[in-house]
């Protein structure tokens, strides 16, 4: 058994259900965070290309979000108002209309469902049943979204899938961007079948994806196989949910990730980083014809985290208020990806997967991705892997990393693949 350095038996293996993982990959307690590093008790420093798997896309302890949190905790406001009125909520709320719905044009309600992913997965899939009428979803192979029923009945990987100990239905599955390694035309059977009155396939309330498939190994959809997507969805009548709970907030490059698609979705799940922080914060935004909720039909307890609400209007003035964020992150991106060029053409069998900085390595041999995870948690760098198999290894970087931290967090990338993975025939030869 471990032991803690006063020697005590470790409480997180004694007293901690066996269903955490995280802290199995990465067995440090955690005490300290800035920016994209954080460090352990002993003090060891980490670089963190995790970003709480998305929650954190302005780092860890953002001085713009901390300064009006830190103030707002000490000033007496309201913490806690289900979907009660408070400032806090209105601010966001205009904030978020001034800043990000109307400069793109986009005009959404907003639903606060409770605060996490899969509360704004669930509150999406209820919405397109009650507004069409209809019970059948269509999802991606490889999609997540997230652990509770409904969205995992519209989730890919089989051992979540097991986990729901019941029938996960009323979905089915269909092929992602890419499934059959350019083989079929896109969207071949889905054509087909709701053209056809005898295919036995329900028309379906919604078909819900993510533009890239943050857990199910970092594809990312082509913006003309979303626009084709998004067309054939019209044209059927038939409800189109982003689930942009990952790769939105700015992770693809833009605040939503289907704005390179030039694509309006029917409805658009947000949590992760909405907060800015860290903070449990989600929204559904839907078009407003849509909204046929009765009050209170959709609740929660935990909808009005006011905290949370301060740190989203932060981040979004902080951030989103004009281009300059946003043509920074373009930078970033463009030297992440040209380094996963040049790692690529070095080793076997790799290939770059995912947009933006929800970005990948894939590795044929599928055993590579976990070792290089492995070795670079040991030479200082969180990182984690994606895909069925764990045949991918993610980089999710602060969008706010700077080059050096970016460029340490890549040789250390850089030597863990050419550690594990075979080195390319040009390369061993040069
Ligand atoms: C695309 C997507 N949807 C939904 C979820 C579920 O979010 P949560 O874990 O907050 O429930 C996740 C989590 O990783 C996700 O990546």
């Amino acid at each position: 058994m471990t032991a803690t350095p006063s020697d005590k038996p470790d409480i997180f293996e004694t007293r901690e259900s066996a269903v955490r993982s995280y802290c199995r990959s990465w067995p440090a307690t955690f005490a300290r965070s800035q920016g994209a590093k954080q460090w352990d008790e002993d003090g060891n420093e980490y670089l963190d290309f995790f970003s709480g798997a998305g929650a954190l896309n302005y780092g860890h302890n953002n001085p713009a979000v901390m300064g009006p949190l830190v103030e707002y905790l000490q000033s007496g406001a309201v913490l806690h108002s289900m979907d009660m009125k408070t400032p806090a909520k209105r601010e966001f709320l205009q904030t978020f209309q001034d800043l990000i719905l109307k400069p793109r044009g986009l005009d959404y309600s907003v639903m606060f469902p409770g605060p996490t992913g899969t509360n704004t997965v669930e509150a999406a899939l209820k919405l397109a049943r009650k507004v069409t009428g209809r019970q059948h979803m269509l999802s991606f192979t490889n999609a997540f979204h997230g652990m509770t029923l409904g969205s995992l009945s519209v989730t890919g990987n089989s051992m979540k899938r097991e986990g729901a100990g019941i029938p996960l239905t009323n979905s089915s599955k269909i092929p992602y961007d890419d499934y059959f390694d350019g083989e079929m035309p896109d969207f071949l059977w889905l054509e087909k079948v709701l053209a056809d009155s005898g295919s036995g396939v329900d028309k379906p309330a919604a078909v819900i994806v993510e533009t890239v498939q943050g857990e199910g190994g970092l594809r990312a959809a082509r913006a003309e196989w979303l626009r084709a997507l998004s067309e054939l969805c019209k044209k059927h009548d038939i409800l189109l949910i982003v689930d942009d709970v990952q790769a939105g907030c700015g992770r693809t490059g833009s605040f939503f990730s289907f704005e390179e698609a030039g694509i309006e979705p029917d409805i658009v799940c947000l949590s992760k980083s909405i907060s800015g922080s860290g903070l449990p914060m989600a929204l559904t935004l839907f078009r407003p014809e849509l909204d046929v909720w009765e009050p209170g039909e959709h609740n929660g307890t935990f909808r009005g985290n006011n905290p949370a609400f301060v740190t989203a209007t932060a981040a979004i003035k902080t951030f989103w208020a004009d281009n300059e964020f946003q043509n920074q992150l373009a930078d970033t991106i463009a030297e992440l990806h040209q380094r996963l060029d040049s790692i690529v053409e070095k080793a076997e069998g790799a290939s770059i997967r995912g947009r933006g900085l929800l970005a990948g390595l894939h590795f044929e041999d599928t055993e590579v991705a976990e070792k290089v995870a492995a070795y670079a948690f040991e030479n200082g760098l969180l990182l984690e892997t994606s895909g069925p198999e764990d045949e991918v290894i993610k980089i999710m970087p602060a969008l706010t990393i700077d080059s050096r931290d970016l460029q340490a967090g890549l040789d250390i990338i850089e030597a863990g693949v050419l550690k594990f993975a075979p080195a390319a025939a040009k390369a061993a030869l040069a």
